[in-house]
C-alpha cells in the first residue's frame, strides 16, 4: 500500500497584518523583521465573531476534498495537527468532523506543533500501510494572533506567527511503483521543551490559571529563539540526510525541498548547508509569517499551484519546532 497524496487546499482568514501594523502596537519595525526573519506580512483572524482553527481547517479541507473530487463521506479517518486547539479538549478534529456534516469517523489530533504535518503524515502512512484507514484527510490549522502578546513584551513571538490552515486528501493505493510516501525520520527531544512553549493554562498549576500567571504572561508563548535557530540550523540537514539514506537516495535526487517556514534565515542556511540552488528550496513566509502545523502543506498547495511539482517529482517535507522535534519525509508524486 502506498500513502498518494489525492488533492490539498489551503485557506487564510482575511485580515491582512503587515509589519507597519505591528509597528504601532509594539516596538518593531519592518527592516527588524524583514532582516531577522524574511516575514513581509502575515493573515489573522478578524477580533469579531469567533473563529477557531477548526473553522481554518473546514474551508482548507473543503478545497482539499473539492480537488480530490472526494466528499466527506468518503473520508474514514480526520487527523488534525495544531498548537492552538479551538478548546482545551476535545480535540479540534473532533470538531472539524462535525463541521463536515459526518458523526462517526475517528477524528485524531496531532500536538507536534511546527512539525504536526510531518507527524501526521507519518501517520496517515502508517494506519494506510496496516489497513486501519484507506482516505483520510489531514489538516494543518492555526490561529495563533489570539493568543500573542502584541506588546513589546512579546515582540520576539509576536512578530512571526500567522494564522492559517492548509489541508491534504490522503489515499491508500496498492501499487508496486515507488510513489507516495517514501520514507520518514521523525524525532523529539523533550529535555528542551520549555525552549519554545506556552506555560498556562497547566494541569500542572492548581488552579490552571491565576492573576499572576496572567500578568507575568505566562498564557503567551515564549521562545528561545537563539537557540532554537542555532538547532534547526543543525538539525535540519542532518534529518535531511537521514531521510534520503532511508530511501536511498542522493539531495540531488530531490526536485523540490518544502521545509516549515519558521524563518527565512533558517532556509537559506539549511540550503548553503546541503549545496542545493536556491530555487530547489520553496519559501513563501513572506506572505504568510510561521504557520505551525499549516506551514509545510500550505507550502506545498502553493507549490503545486505554481506548477513547480511535475509529474514523477520528488519533495521532501521537513521542519523543527516546539517540543522540540524534527523530521523529515520524502514524498513522490505519481508520474
Ligand atoms: O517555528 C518554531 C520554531 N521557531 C523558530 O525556528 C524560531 C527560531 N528563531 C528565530 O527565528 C530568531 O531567533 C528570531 C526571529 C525569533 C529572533 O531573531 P534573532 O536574530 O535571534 O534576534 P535576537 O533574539 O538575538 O534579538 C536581537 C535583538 C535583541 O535586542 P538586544 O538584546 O540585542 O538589544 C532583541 O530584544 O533584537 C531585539 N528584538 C526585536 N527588535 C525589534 C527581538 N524581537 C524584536 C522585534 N523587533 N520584533
Amino acid at each position: 500500500m502506498r500513502t498518494i497524496i489525492k488533492g490539498s487546499g489551503r485557506f487564510l482568514p482575511p485580515r491582512k497584518i503587515s509589519n507597519h501594523d505591528l509597528s504601532r502596537w509594539m516596538e518593531t519595525s519592518d527592516q527588524w523583521i524583514r532582516q531577522r526573519t524574511g516575514i513581509e506580512e502575515r493573515y489573522w483572524v478578524t477580533q469579531e465573531g469567533r473563529t477557531g482553527s477548526s473553522d481554518l481547517g473546514l474551508e482548507a479541507s473543503r478545497l482539499a476534498l473539492e480537488k480530490a473530487g472526494w466528499t466527506p463521506g468518503d473520508l474514514d479517518l480526520i487527523i488534525f495537527a495544531t498548537l492552538s486547539p479551538d478548546y482545551f479538549f476535545p480535540g479540534s478534529g473532533c470538531l472539524l468532523q462535525a463541521k463536515l456534516g459526518l458523526n462517526s469517523i475517528p477524528a485524531l489530533d496531532i500536538r507536534q506543533q511546527c512539525t504536526g504535518f510531518l507527524y501526521g503524515l507519518a501517520t496517515a502512512d502508517a494506519y494506510i500501510r496496516s489497513g486501519l484507514a484507506t482516505r483520510i484527510l489531514l489538516v494543518g490549522a492555526e490561529v495563533h494572533s489570539t493568543g500573542l502578546d502584541v506588546s513589546t513584551r512579546g515582540r520576539d513571538v509576536a512578530v512571526i506567527f500567522g494564522d492559517g490552515a492548509a489541508a491534504v486528501c490522503l489515499e491508500g493505493e496498492s501499487t508496486t511503483e515507488q510513489v507516495g510516501v517514501l520514507a520518514v525520520s521523525l524525532h523529539a527531544d523533550g529535555s528542551m521543551a520549555e525552549s519554545l512553549m506556552t506555560e498556562a493554562p497547566a494541569s500542572c498549576c492548581n488552579p490552571r490559571i491565576d492573576e499572576q500567571m496572567l500578568r507575568q504572561g505566562r498564557h503567551y508563548p515564549r521562545m528561545d529563539g537563539r537557540n532554537i535557530f542555532k538547532l534547526a540550523v543543525r538539525r535540519l540537514p542532518e534529518v535531511a540526510g537521514e531521510v534520503l539514506a532511508k530511501a536511498g537516495l542522493e539531495a540531488r535526487d530531490v526536485d523540490l525541498f518544502i521545509p516549515h517556514q519558521a524563518n527565512l534565515r533558517i532556509n537559506q542556511a539549511f540550503e548553503k548547508a546541503m549545496g542545493l540552488d536556491s530555487q530547489k528550496v520553496f519559501n513563501n513566509i513572506q506572505k504568510y509569517g510561521n504557520t505551525t502545523a499549516a506551514s509545510i502543506p500550505l507550502a506545498l498547495d502553493e507549490a503545486l499551484e505554481e506548477g513547480l511539482i511535475g509529474p514523477g517529482a520528488i519533495v521532501m517535507f521537513l521542519g523543527l519546532g516546539s517540543g522540540l522535534t524534527w523530521g523529515a519525509v520524502l514524498y513522490r508524486f505519481q508520474p
